[in-house]
């Protein structure tokens, strides 16, 4: 009977979602424009403050809204997640169970929104003047083989030496593979894609295949993908044995090209799988990879390796002067053009930095835009082999997605989201001394103990769906004046709650959801004066040890203003 209740109410949720779901995302959709309307003229509030005690009390108005727009922003990205693993694996364990209620959601956003109404009646007393949005949203995509010759910049020999490589038959028949190695934003794919479409290239092989493996492959799907593109029909239940053949009678006696861009995985296993199949190409085919990491090179030996090394200084200011000012107008700026050398000097070769750099100063005509730049922290996160240039970590979104980044000069607001590669967060965070947040969702293969340094002044810190996690990072202590939410959730192996829990005494939100591992609460929770709100949501034993009244765990949390607990 209560199975049936169960399923009824569910059903009934599901309904309520599908109907709401387009309405909540368009809401949310519109309080980020409002949200982006009110951040324009951040910049300028922020300068003026200091003259206007009014604006000061004003601007943290502001800061709480926008923090409650995220709070609201991830439990409905929280819940979207949710729904998606139910709906690929069904209704398991973890996974099951929702506190999410449409309708109370959409109230939430509702009070956000009137709250915004009256920050925005408010923000005309103070005339403020409306800047260029610093905000960055990046997302790892696919790449594609099309480069215009013009966009490339330099690279000349490097491009000389790969097509030489590739018009010289191997000696021993098999295809041999040709590794272009560098650390992310190096322009690997640029100078692949400039390969690709050279003229002599085109007409040395019968045939040219790209493909982007980026992603976590399989042989079979990236075989599928490799017989796609030589013009193959392909089906989606087609079997290893099917595809193989075919792919094998295409490639015969052919002389192809492939470029395996963006390449990750290390196991030699799955090369070999591949290879095997590849190498049934005639004479002179080749293949070309496209690699952060000198491993995978080596995995994909034997085959000569191209290190890809930075792109001199001249041609750094050339593109950079290309994305910060319409064709010849950087003349006019003299000034600028001298703070664009010294910000160029900084990105040491690599070309995604200084494109970066270029088009967030693309249309900015005050010379302290430029000066912010150039004089920013970020410049001092050290750089580690194999990887991108650490200050490009945050906005070029490496080998994971980093999806906003709150004020560029400030670093105050940091996201990871479905970094299946990240196994440690990264170094130099202690530099960040803006950040105020830190988010991780969804990051199965992060360590949090691992890493060298820190953030330290956090105000607010979130991960969810983090498996390898079983207990809480020790350097949280180190916010522990500063930070006020704290939000723990679908870390299914965290088996308790750190003693020290207590220490962080201005913790005035706490949530800890399906977590089901967790039993008990820290002794001392007392300390915890500025705790206003508690939820304790589908946590196992511990949602049980804390019921409210009867819990053994009661009396511990009994002082707090608002619990919330879910069994
Ligand atoms: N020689 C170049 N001239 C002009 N732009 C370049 C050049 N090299 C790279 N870029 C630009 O820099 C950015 C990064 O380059 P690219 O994607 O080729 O780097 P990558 O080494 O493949 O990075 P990742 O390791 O992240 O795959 C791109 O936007 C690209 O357009
Ligand atoms: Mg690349």
């Amino acid at each position: 009977m209560m199975e049936f209740a169960f399923s009824v109410a569910e059903k009934e949720i599901e309904k309520q979602w599908s109907l709401t779901y387009e309405e909540i995302s368009s809401d949310l959709n519109k309080l980020e424009l409002t949200t982006s309307t009110i951040q324009a003229v951040l910049q300028d509030a922020e300068e003026k403050q200091v003259k206007s005690r009014g604006l000061t009390v004003w601007l943290g108005q502001v800061k709480d809204v926008f923090y409650d727009v995220a709070d609201v922003w991830d439990e409905f990205k929280c819940e979207a997640l949710r729904r998606q693993v139910v709906e690929t694996h069904g209704s398991i364990d973890s996974a099951s169970y929702t506190s999410f209620n449409p309708r109370d959601f959409s109230h939430k956003i509702k009070v956000i929104k009137e709250r915004f109404e009256e920050i925005a009646k408010v923000r005309a007393q103070f005339h403020l003047v409306e800047r260029l949005d610093d905000r960055l949203i990046v997302q790892r995509e696919m790449t594609h083989s099309f480069v215009h010759d013009s966009d490339v910049v330099g690279r000349d020999e490097d491009k000389e030496k790969i097509i030489d490589l590739l018009m010289h038959p191997s000696e021993d028949g098999t295809v041999p593979v040709i590794s272009i190695v560098g650390i992310g934003g190096m322009g690997k794919t640029t100078l692949a894609q400039w390969v690709y479409n050279d003229e002599r290239v085109a007409k040395n092989f019968a045939s040219r295949i790209w493909v982007c493996v980026s992603e976590e492959f399989t042989v079979l799907k990236l075989a599928k993908e490799i017989l796609k593109f030589a013009g193959g029909e392909i089906s989606e239940n087609m079997s290893m044995d099917k595809v193989q053949a075919t792919l094998r009678s295409y490639l015969k006696e052919k002389r192809f090209f492939i470029v395996l861009d963006d390449v990750w995985n290390e196991d030699r296993n799955k090369w070999i799988g591949l290879k095997k199949l590849l190498i049934e190409g005639a004479n002179g085919s080749k293949i070309v990879v496209t690699t952060r990491s000198h491993k995978v090179a080596r995995v994909m030996a034997p085959g000569p390796i191209h290190e890809l090394i930075g792109l001199p200084e001249d041609d750094c200011l050339v593109l950079f002067l290309k994305w910060a000012f319409v064709e010849g107008e950087e003349k006019q700026y003299p000034k600028l053009v001298e703070i664009g050398k010294q910000i160029v000097k900084k990105c040491s070769g690599v070309p995604l930095a200084v494109r970066t750099l270029g088009s967030l100063l693309y249309s900015k005509t005050e010379e302290r835009d430029w000066i912010s730049i150039r004089d920013n922290e970020i410049w001092k996160l050290e750089q580690k082999e194999d990887d991108i240039l650490p200050a490009f970590k945050h906005l070029a979104a490496a080998r994971f997605k980093i999806f906003n980044v709150g004020g560029v000069a400030k670093f105050n607001w940091l996201g990871f989201s479905d970094c299946e590669s990240l196994i440690s967060l990264p170094q130099g965070l202690k530099h960040l001394t803006a950040l105020e947040s830190l988010g991780i969702w969804r990051c199965e293969k992060i360590n949090l103990m691992e890493g060298e340094d820190y953030p330290t002044r956090l105000r607010s810190f979130r991960i969810s769906f983090l498996r390898k996690l079983v207990a809480l990072p020790q350097w949280l202590i180190q916010s522990a004046t500063t930070l006020q939410f704290l939000q723990i959730e679908w870390c299914v192996n965290l088996a308790a709650l750190p003693e020290w829990l207590p220490n962080l005494t201005s913790l005035q939100k706490l949530q800890i959801r399906y977590c089901r591992k967790l039993s008990y609460l820290p002794e001392g929770m007392g300390r915890l004066t500025a705790l206003r709100d508690l939820t304790i949501d589908d946590c196992g034993k511990l949602s049980k040890n804390c019921e409210r009244e009867v819990g053994v765990e009661w009396p511990k949390i009994k002082h707090i203003p608002q619990i919330d607990i879910i069994q």
